[in-house]
Protein backbone atom coordinates (compact mmCIF):
# COMPACT_ATOMS: atom_id res chain seq x y z
CA UNK A 1 0.00 0.00 0.00
CA UNK A 2 1.45 3.50 -0.90
CA UNK A 3 1.65 5.73 2.24
CA UNK A 4 -0.77 7.85 0.46
CA UNK A 5 -4.05 7.36 1.85
CA UNK A 6 -6.71 6.40 -0.61
CA UNK A 7 -9.12 9.73 -0.37
CA UNK A 8 -12.70 8.41 0.78
CA UNK A 9 -15.22 10.32 -2.39
CA UNK A 10 -18.25 12.29 -1.55
CA UNK A 11 -21.00 10.72 0.89
CA UNK A 12 -23.92 10.79 -0.87
CA UNK A 13 -26.17 8.11 -2.44
CA UNK A 14 -25.84 8.38 -5.66
CA UNK A 15 -27.77 5.39 -6.72
CA UNK A 16 -29.24 6.49 -9.97
CA UNK A 17 -28.95 9.78 -12.09
CA UNK A 18 -32.12 10.43 -13.46
CA UNK A 19 -31.84 12.94 -17.13
CA UNK A 20 -34.28 15.14 -18.86
CA UNK A 21 -34.37 17.74 -21.09
CA UNK A 22 -33.94 21.07 -20.33
CA UNK A 23 -36.31 21.90 -23.36
CA UNK A 24 -39.42 19.53 -21.32
CA UNK A 25 -40.53 21.67 -18.66
CA UNK A 26 -43.32 19.24 -18.06
CA UNK A 27 -41.11 16.70 -16.69
CA UNK A 28 -39.34 18.61 -14.21
CA UNK A 29 -41.68 18.35 -11.58
CA UNK A 30 -41.51 14.31 -12.41
CA UNK A 31 -38.24 14.12 -12.34
CA UNK A 32 -37.89 16.01 -8.44
CA UNK A 33 -40.62 13.33 -7.20
CA UNK A 34 -38.69 10.55 -8.11
CA UNK A 35 -36.83 8.60 -6.17
CA UNK A 36 -33.32 8.90 -8.04
CA UNK A 37 -30.86 10.18 -5.92
CA UNK A 38 -29.43 12.83 -8.38
CA UNK A 39 -31.18 15.06 -11.28
CA UNK A 40 -29.10 15.75 -14.39
CA UNK A 41 -30.86 18.80 -16.23
CA UNK A 42 -29.76 18.15 -19.82
CA UNK A 43 -28.40 20.98 -21.53
CA UNK A 44 -26.67 19.35 -24.08
CA UNK A 45 -27.76 16.52 -26.61
CA UNK A 46 -30.81 15.74 -25.98
CA UNK A 47 -32.00 19.49 -26.67
CA UNK A 48 -31.82 20.53 -29.98
CA UNK A 49 -29.56 23.22 -31.42
CA UNK A 50 -32.36 26.05 -32.23
CA UNK A 51 -33.58 25.04 -27.99
CA UNK A 52 -30.52 25.69 -26.69
CA UNK A 53 -31.22 29.39 -25.20
CA UNK A 54 -35.11 28.00 -23.68
CA UNK A 55 -33.63 25.26 -22.02
CA UNK A 56 -30.87 27.31 -20.52
CA UNK A 57 -33.45 29.92 -18.95
CA UNK A 58 -36.06 27.08 -17.83
CA UNK A 59 -33.44 25.27 -16.00
CA UNK A 60 -32.60 28.07 -14.70
CA UNK A 61 -35.81 29.19 -13.62
CA UNK A 62 -36.43 25.64 -12.00
CA UNK A 63 -33.24 25.50 -10.51
CA UNK A 64 -35.12 27.89 -7.74
CA UNK A 65 -38.71 27.45 -8.58
CA UNK A 66 -38.85 23.18 -7.93
CA UNK A 67 -38.83 21.96 -4.58
CA UNK A 68 -36.14 19.14 -5.28
CA UNK A 69 -35.71 18.43 -1.64
CA UNK A 70 -32.61 16.16 -0.84
CA UNK A 71 -31.30 15.31 -3.97
CA UNK A 72 -28.15 16.15 -5.42
CA UNK A 73 -28.86 18.91 -8.54
CA UNK A 74 -26.86 19.17 -11.49
CA UNK A 75 -27.08 20.45 -14.99
CA UNK A 76 -25.20 18.63 -17.92
CA UNK A 77 -23.89 21.91 -19.78
CA UNK A 78 -22.76 21.52 -23.62
CA UNK A 79 -19.15 20.16 -24.61
CA UNK A 80 -16.05 22.46 -25.10
CA UNK A 81 -16.12 21.57 -28.69
CA UNK A 82 -19.91 23.62 -28.95
CA UNK A 83 -20.30 27.38 -29.23
CA UNK A 84 -22.77 26.68 -26.03
CA UNK A 85 -21.13 26.03 -22.77
CA UNK A 86 -19.10 29.35 -21.83
CA UNK A 87 -22.67 30.82 -22.10
CA UNK A 88 -24.29 27.77 -20.03
CA UNK A 89 -21.61 27.92 -17.30
CA UNK A 90 -21.43 32.34 -16.75
CA UNK A 91 -25.86 32.19 -17.05
CA UNK A 92 -26.17 29.29 -14.79
CA UNK A 93 -23.34 30.89 -12.12
CA UNK A 94 -24.70 34.14 -12.92
CA UNK A 95 -28.60 33.41 -12.81
CA UNK A 96 -29.43 30.35 -10.57
CA UNK A 97 -29.78 29.56 -7.20
CA UNK A 98 -27.88 28.78 -5.18
CA UNK A 99 -29.60 24.99 -4.86
CA UNK A 100 -27.42 24.08 -7.44
CA UNK A 101 -25.05 21.43 -6.35
CA UNK A 102 -23.05 20.70 -9.60
CA UNK A 103 -22.13 20.97 -13.22
CA UNK A 104 -21.80 18.07 -15.86
CA UNK A 105 -19.06 18.36 -18.17
CA UNK A 106 -19.48 16.22 -20.84
CA UNK A 107 -16.89 14.73 -23.30
CA UNK A 108 -14.18 16.03 -21.69
CA UNK A 109 -10.59 14.98 -23.21
CA UNK A 110 -7.91 16.15 -21.20
CA UNK A 111 -7.29 17.94 -17.61
CA UNK A 112 -7.26 21.30 -19.27
CA UNK A 113 -11.03 21.04 -20.14
CA UNK A 114 -11.60 20.94 -16.35
CA UNK A 115 -8.96 23.68 -15.99
CA UNK A 116 -11.23 25.79 -18.33
CA UNK A 117 -14.98 25.43 -17.13
CA UNK A 118 -12.79 25.54 -13.28
CA UNK A 119 -11.41 29.21 -14.05
CA UNK A 120 -14.74 30.18 -15.84
CA UNK A 121 -16.67 28.93 -12.59
CA UNK A 122 -14.36 30.14 -10.12
CA UNK A 123 -14.09 33.82 -11.26
CA UNK A 124 -18.12 33.79 -11.65
CA UNK A 125 -19.00 32.82 -8.54
CA UNK A 126 -16.45 35.29 -7.10
CA UNK A 127 -17.74 37.77 -9.09
CA UNK A 128 -21.45 37.25 -7.94
CA UNK A 129 -20.31 36.13 -4.05
CA UNK A 130 -22.24 32.97 -4.79
CA UNK A 131 -21.31 30.88 -1.41
CA UNK A 132 -21.85 27.51 -2.42
CA UNK A 133 -18.90 26.07 -4.64
CA UNK A 134 -20.31 24.66 -7.00
CA UNK A 135 -18.91 20.89 -7.65
CA UNK A 136 -17.98 18.94 -11.25
CA UNK A 137 -19.35 15.87 -12.30
CA UNK A 138 -17.95 14.71 -15.97
CA UNK A 139 -18.80 12.15 -18.09
CA UNK A 140 -15.53 9.98 -20.07
CA UNK A 141 -17.17 9.34 -23.42
CA UNK A 142 -14.32 9.37 -26.28
CA UNK A 143 -10.99 8.02 -26.79
CA UNK A 144 -8.91 11.04 -25.18
CA UNK A 145 -10.96 10.53 -22.30
CA UNK A 146 -10.38 7.58 -21.82
CA UNK A 147 -6.56 7.78 -22.63
CA UNK A 148 -6.54 10.71 -20.02
CA UNK A 149 -8.80 9.13 -17.69
CA UNK A 150 -6.82 9.43 -14.86
CA UNK A 151 -4.97 13.46 -14.88
CA UNK A 152 -8.90 13.93 -15.37
CA UNK A 153 -9.69 12.37 -12.17
CA UNK A 154 -7.20 14.70 -10.66
CA UNK A 155 -8.03 17.89 -12.14
CA UNK A 156 -9.93 19.59 -10.06
CA UNK A 157 -10.70 19.38 -6.17
CA UNK A 158 -14.07 20.63 -7.00
CA UNK A 159 -14.65 16.86 -8.95
CA UNK A 160 -17.29 14.79 -7.69
CA UNK A 161 -18.23 12.19 -9.75
CA UNK A 162 -17.22 10.75 -13.42
CA UNK A 163 -19.49 8.78 -15.65
CA UNK A 164 -19.27 6.08 -18.76
CA UNK A 165 -21.16 7.64 -21.82
CA UNK A 166 -21.67 4.31 -23.60
CA UNK A 167 -22.65 5.88 -27.00
CA UNK A 168 -20.76 8.81 -27.76
CA UNK A 169 -17.80 6.25 -26.65
CA UNK A 170 -18.78 3.80 -29.00
CA UNK A 171 -18.36 6.35 -31.47
CA UNK A 172 -15.48 8.03 -30.68
CA UNK A 173 -13.42 4.45 -30.22
CA UNK A 174 -14.81 3.75 -33.91
CA UNK A 175 -16.84 1.00 -32.26
CA UNK A 176 -19.33 -1.45 -34.70
CA UNK A 177 -21.93 -0.76 -32.48
CA UNK A 178 -25.44 1.54 -32.37
CA UNK A 179 -26.23 -0.03 -28.91
CA UNK A 180 -26.56 2.31 -25.88
CA UNK A 181 -24.53 -0.19 -22.98
CA UNK A 182 -25.26 -3.92 -22.72
CA UNK A 183 -24.75 -7.13 -24.80
CA UNK A 184 -23.32 -6.35 -28.10
CA UNK A 185 -24.28 -9.64 -30.32
CA UNK A 186 -20.98 -9.71 -32.32
CA UNK A 187 -18.90 -9.40 -28.97
CA UNK A 188 -18.10 -13.45 -27.94
CA UNK A 189 -16.02 -15.99 -27.56
CA UNK A 190 -16.15 -19.06 -29.63
CA UNK A 191 -15.87 -22.87 -27.41
CA UNK A 192 -16.91 -25.45 -29.74
CA UNK A 193 -20.15 -24.53 -30.71
CA UNK A 194 -21.47 -22.50 -28.06
CA UNK A 195 -20.94 -18.39 -28.09
CA UNK A 196 -20.08 -17.21 -24.65
CA UNK A 197 -21.08 -13.08 -24.76
CA UNK A 198 -18.58 -11.13 -22.93
CA UNK A 199 -18.67 -7.10 -22.11
CA UNK A 200 -17.21 -4.61 -24.43
CA UNK A 201 -17.76 -2.38 -21.84
CA UNK A 202 -15.85 -3.39 -19.47
CA UNK A 203 -12.40 -1.95 -19.50
CA UNK A 204 -13.26 1.22 -20.05
CA UNK A 205 -15.85 0.95 -16.89
CA UNK A 206 -12.19 -0.76 -14.53
CA UNK A 207 -10.08 1.81 -15.89
CA UNK A 208 -12.87 4.80 -14.97
CA UNK A 209 -13.66 2.65 -11.32
CA UNK A 210 -9.59 3.07 -10.54
CA UNK A 211 -9.26 6.66 -11.57
CA UNK A 212 -12.24 7.52 -9.34
CA UNK A 213 -11.15 5.54 -6.34
CA UNK A 214 -7.35 6.94 -6.44
CA UNK A 215 -8.62 10.71 -6.86
CA UNK A 216 -11.82 10.25 -4.36
CA UNK A 217 -14.68 10.43 -7.13
CA UNK A 218 -17.68 8.17 -7.36
CA UNK A 219 -17.64 6.04 -10.49
CA UNK A 220 -21.02 5.32 -11.86
CA UNK A 221 -22.81 3.82 -15.04
CA UNK A 222 -24.41 5.99 -17.70
CA UNK A 223 -26.98 5.51 -19.88
CA UNK A 224 -28.61 1.89 -21.08
CA UNK A 225 -30.67 2.98 -24.21
CA UNK A 226 -33.25 0.41 -24.27
CA UNK A 227 -35.70 1.35 -21.54
CA UNK A 228 -38.38 -1.73 -22.45
CA UNK A 229 -35.38 -4.11 -21.47
CA UNK A 230 -35.40 -4.41 -17.90
CA UNK A 231 -33.17 -7.37 -17.36
CA UNK A 232 -30.79 -6.28 -19.65
CA UNK A 233 -30.29 -3.04 -17.34
CA UNK A 234 -30.32 -4.83 -14.60
CA UNK A 235 -27.53 -7.23 -15.96
CA UNK A 236 -25.20 -4.09 -17.01
CA UNK A 237 -25.85 -2.59 -13.41
CA UNK A 238 -25.09 -5.38 -11.30
CA UNK A 239 -21.60 -6.19 -13.54
CA UNK A 240 -21.23 -2.07 -12.99
CA UNK A 241 -21.97 -2.51 -9.09
CA UNK A 242 -19.45 -5.64 -9.15
CA UNK A 243 -16.64 -3.66 -10.90
CA UNK A 244 -17.05 -0.98 -7.89
CA UNK A 245 -19.49 1.66 -9.78
CA UNK A 246 -22.19 3.29 -6.97
CA UNK A 247 -24.52 3.98 -9.37
CA UNK A 248 -26.42 4.22 -12.93
CA UNK A 249 -28.30 6.71 -15.31
CA UNK A 250 -31.37 6.98 -15.84
CA UNK A 251 -32.87 7.83 -19.18
CA UNK A 252 -36.63 6.82 -18.54
CA UNK A 253 -38.85 6.94 -14.81
CA UNK A 254 -38.76 2.86 -15.12
CA UNK A 255 -34.99 2.75 -15.17
CA UNK A 256 -35.31 4.36 -11.14
CA UNK A 257 -36.31 1.44 -9.24
CA UNK A 258 -34.03 -0.87 -11.04
CA UNK A 259 -31.10 0.91 -10.43
CA UNK A 260 -31.67 1.61 -6.83
CA UNK A 261 -32.74 -2.32 -6.11
CA UNK A 262 -29.18 -3.47 -7.74
CA UNK A 263 -26.91 -0.11 -5.98
CA UNK A 264 -28.51 -0.61 -2.79
CA UNK A 265 -26.57 -3.90 -0.84
CA UNK A 266 -29.38 -6.86 -0.46
CA UNK A 267 -30.45 -7.20 3.24
CA UNK A 268 -28.60 -10.93 2.23
CA UNK A 269 -25.21 -9.32 1.56
CA UNK A 270 -25.22 -7.00 4.32
CA UNK A 271 -25.70 -9.51 6.67
CA UNK A 272 -23.02 -12.00 5.34
CA UNK A 273 -20.74 -8.82 5.57
CA UNK A 274 -21.82 -8.38 9.09
CA UNK A 275 -20.86 -11.86 9.59
CA UNK A 276 -17.98 -11.83 8.23
CA UNK A 277 -16.80 -8.70 10.71
CA UNK A 278 -18.00 -10.51 13.62
CA UNK A 279 -15.82 -13.50 11.97
CA UNK A 280 -13.02 -11.42 12.41
CA UNK A 281 -13.63 -10.10 15.94
CA UNK A 282 -13.63 -13.25 17.22
CA UNK A 283 -10.42 -14.05 15.36
CA UNK A 284 -8.71 -10.85 16.57
CA UNK A 285 -9.73 -11.87 20.56
CA UNK A 286 -7.98 -15.15 20.10
CA UNK A 287 -4.73 -13.77 18.11
CA UNK A 288 -5.67 -15.13 15.04
CA UNK A 289 -5.24 -12.51 11.62
CA UNK A 290 -7.39 -15.28 9.29
CA UNK A 291 -10.25 -17.87 10.45
CA UNK A 292 -12.56 -19.56 8.45
CA UNK A 293 -16.20 -18.61 7.45
CA UNK A 294 -18.92 -21.00 5.61
CA UNK A 295 -15.31 -22.43 4.52
CA UNK A 296 -13.40 -20.02 3.10
CA UNK A 297 -10.63 -18.06 4.26
CA UNK A 298 -11.63 -14.49 5.57
CA UNK A 299 -8.57 -12.81 6.54
CA UNK A 300 -7.59 -8.51 6.98
CA UNK A 301 -8.30 -7.84 3.57
CA UNK A 302 -12.07 -9.59 4.45
CA UNK A 303 -12.47 -6.74 6.90
CA UNK A 304 -12.17 -4.27 4.17
CA UNK A 305 -14.07 -5.72 1.37
CA UNK A 306 -17.48 -6.70 3.85
CA UNK A 307 -16.47 -2.57 5.01
CA UNK A 308 -17.62 -1.60 1.47
CA UNK A 309 -21.18 -3.40 1.80
CA UNK A 310 -21.78 -2.18 5.19
CA UNK A 311 -21.03 1.49 4.71
CA UNK A 312 -22.76 1.40 1.38
CA UNK A 313 -25.83 0.01 3.01
CA UNK A 314 -25.62 2.47 6.07
CA UNK A 315 -24.70 5.35 3.37
CA UNK A 316 -27.93 4.93 2.17
CA UNK A 317 -29.85 4.05 5.14
CA UNK A 318 -29.35 7.41 6.67
CA UNK A 319 -29.92 9.33 3.48
N1 LIG B 1 -38.06 12.05 -16.15
C1 LIG B 1 -39.26 12.04 -15.52
N2 LIG B 1 -40.39 11.60 -16.10
C2 LIG B 1 -40.31 11.17 -17.37
C3 LIG B 1 -39.09 11.15 -18.07
C4 LIG B 1 -37.93 11.62 -17.42
N3 LIG B 1 -36.74 11.63 -18.03
N4 LIG B 1 -39.31 10.65 -19.31
C5 LIG B 1 -40.62 10.37 -19.39
N5 LIG B 1 -41.24 10.69 -18.23
C6 LIG B 1 -42.66 10.52 -17.88
C7 LIG B 1 -43.56 10.93 -19.02
O1 LIG B 1 -43.83 12.33 -18.94
C8 LIG B 1 -44.77 10.10 -18.76
O2 LIG B 1 -45.48 10.68 -17.67
P1 LIG B 1 -47.10 10.54 -17.54
O3 LIG B 1 -47.36 9.10 -17.26
O4 LIG B 1 -47.41 11.47 -16.40
O5 LIG B 1 -47.65 11.00 -18.87
C9 LIG B 1 -44.18 8.78 -18.23
O6 LIG B 1 -42.90 9.13 -17.71
C10 LIG B 1 -44.02 7.72 -19.31
O7 LIG B 1 -43.25 8.26 -20.35
P2 LIG B 1 -43.21 7.56 -21.80
O8 LIG B 1 -44.45 7.92 -22.57
O9 LIG B 1 -42.90 6.12 -21.64
O10 LIG B 1 -41.93 8.24 -22.44
P3 LIG B 1 -41.90 9.46 -23.45
O11 LIG B 1 -42.18 8.95 -24.82
O12 LIG B 1 -42.72 10.58 -22.93
O13 LIG B 1 -40.37 9.89 -23.36
C11 LIG B 1 -38.02 9.77 -23.70
C12 LIG B 1 -39.32 9.00 -23.69
C13 LIG B 1 -36.88 8.78 -23.87
C14 LIG B 1 -38.02 10.79 -24.84
C15 LIG B 1 -37.89 10.50 -22.33
O14 LIG B 1 -37.95 9.53 -21.33
C16 LIG B 1 -36.68 11.35 -22.18
O15 LIG B 1 -36.64 12.49 -22.61
N6 LIG B 1 -35.62 10.83 -21.48
C17 LIG B 1 -34.45 11.58 -21.12
C18 LIG B 1 -33.54 11.79 -22.32
C19 LIG B 1 -32.29 12.49 -21.89
O16 LIG B 1 -32.28 13.30 -20.99
N7 LIG B 1 -31.16 12.16 -22.55
C20 LIG B 1 -29.90 12.71 -22.18
C21 LIG B 1 -29.06 11.75 -21.41
S1 LIG B 1 -28.57 10.34 -22.34
MG1 LIG C 1 -22.89 11.82 -24.73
Amino acid sequence: MSFRLQPTPPARPNRCQLFGPGSNTKLFEKMAASAADVINLDLEDSVAPDDKPQARANVIEAIGAVDWGKKTLAVRINSLDSPYWYRDVVDLIEQSDERLDQIMIPKVGCAEDIYAVDALVTAAEAATGRTKKIGFEVIIESAAGIAHVEEIAAASPRLTAMSLGAADFAASMGMQTTGIGGTQDNYYMLHGETRHYSDPWHWAQAAIVAACRTHGLLPVDGPFGDFSDDEGYRAQARRSATLGMVGKWAIHPKQIALANEVFTPSEDAVAEAREILAAMEAAKASGAGATVYKGRLVDIASIKQAEVIVKQAELIAGS
